[in-house]
């Protein structure tokens, strides 16, 4: 089971999202075998959880062909972390993946940058990997905005592909939980970004159907 974090726009939440679902996954009580592979050259993922304690949890610097490095992994689920501005990483990762994930944030300038990362995965769907899900995930709402709700609806409105229903906030905990190499939901459980992981998580296994996978 394959998941990539793609947008071609900058600063969206690619690598945040990837080592919290990475994290995440391998904190599951089944103690699923789980990858990161960075395939961003500036490493953020890989340096980042240099240090995590997660004994089922490989990093991988994957900056170049990542499909490749993908055939001589085993791990059960694979995360693919990419970077900005390159179509042929999102092709190569994408063509492989079960799963894409569009993080961007709830801004009209996010709506309109993410036009090419849909045409690029709107080919791949179509000539490489019909299997290929693909869905937006909003980032960085404010809380107690309805920004939102517009958000959504433009999203619906260009183009093809659902939204997670799951959102997450812009919250501090993404930035503190990364500084000791943890998630935001070891970081501190209870808190609010920990919710909203977890019902990330929750929504993310619903389409790898996690419970009935069987290596
Ligand atoms: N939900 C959030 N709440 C608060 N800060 C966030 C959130 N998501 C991301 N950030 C912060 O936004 C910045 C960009 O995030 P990140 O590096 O994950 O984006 P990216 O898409 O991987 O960027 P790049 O395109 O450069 O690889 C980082 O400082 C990160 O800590
Ligand atoms: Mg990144």
């Amino acid at each position: 089971m394959i998941v990539t974090i793609a947008s071609q726009k900058g600063g969206v939440g690619k690598s945040t999202v990837a080592m919290n679902l990475a994290l995440g996954v391998a904190g599951l009580k089944k103690k699923y075998t789980v990858a990161l592979l960075d395939a961003d050259q500036q490493k953020s993922c890989y340096e980042t959880l240099q240090n995590h304690r997660k004994t089922n949890l490989s990093i991988h610097e994957a900056a170049e062909k990542p499909h490749r490095i993908i055939e001589q992994l085993d791990q059960q689920i694979i995360f693919i972390d990419t970077p900005p501005h390159s179509h042929e990483i999102i092709y190569q990762a994408a063509a492989v993946s079960d799963i894409v994930l569009i993080p961007l944030q709830p801004s009209p300038l996010d709506i309109r940058g993410v036009a090419k990362t849909v045409k690029a995965l709107t080919i791949i769907q179509e000539k490489m990997n019909p299997e290929l899900q693909c869905r937006f995930l909003i980032n960085r709402i404010t809380p107690r905005t309805i920004l939102a709700n517009e958000i959504r609806s433009a999203l619906q409105k260009y183009y093809p592909f659902p939204i997670l229903k799951c959102m997450l906030h812009n919250r501090e905990a993404y930035k503190q939980s990364l500084i000791t190499g943890t998630s935001v939901m070891e970081y501190n459980r209870s808190s609010l970004a920990a919710q909203e992981m977890e019902q990330l998580l929750i929504e993310i296994a619903k389409m790898l159907k996690l419970k009935r996978m069987k290596k």
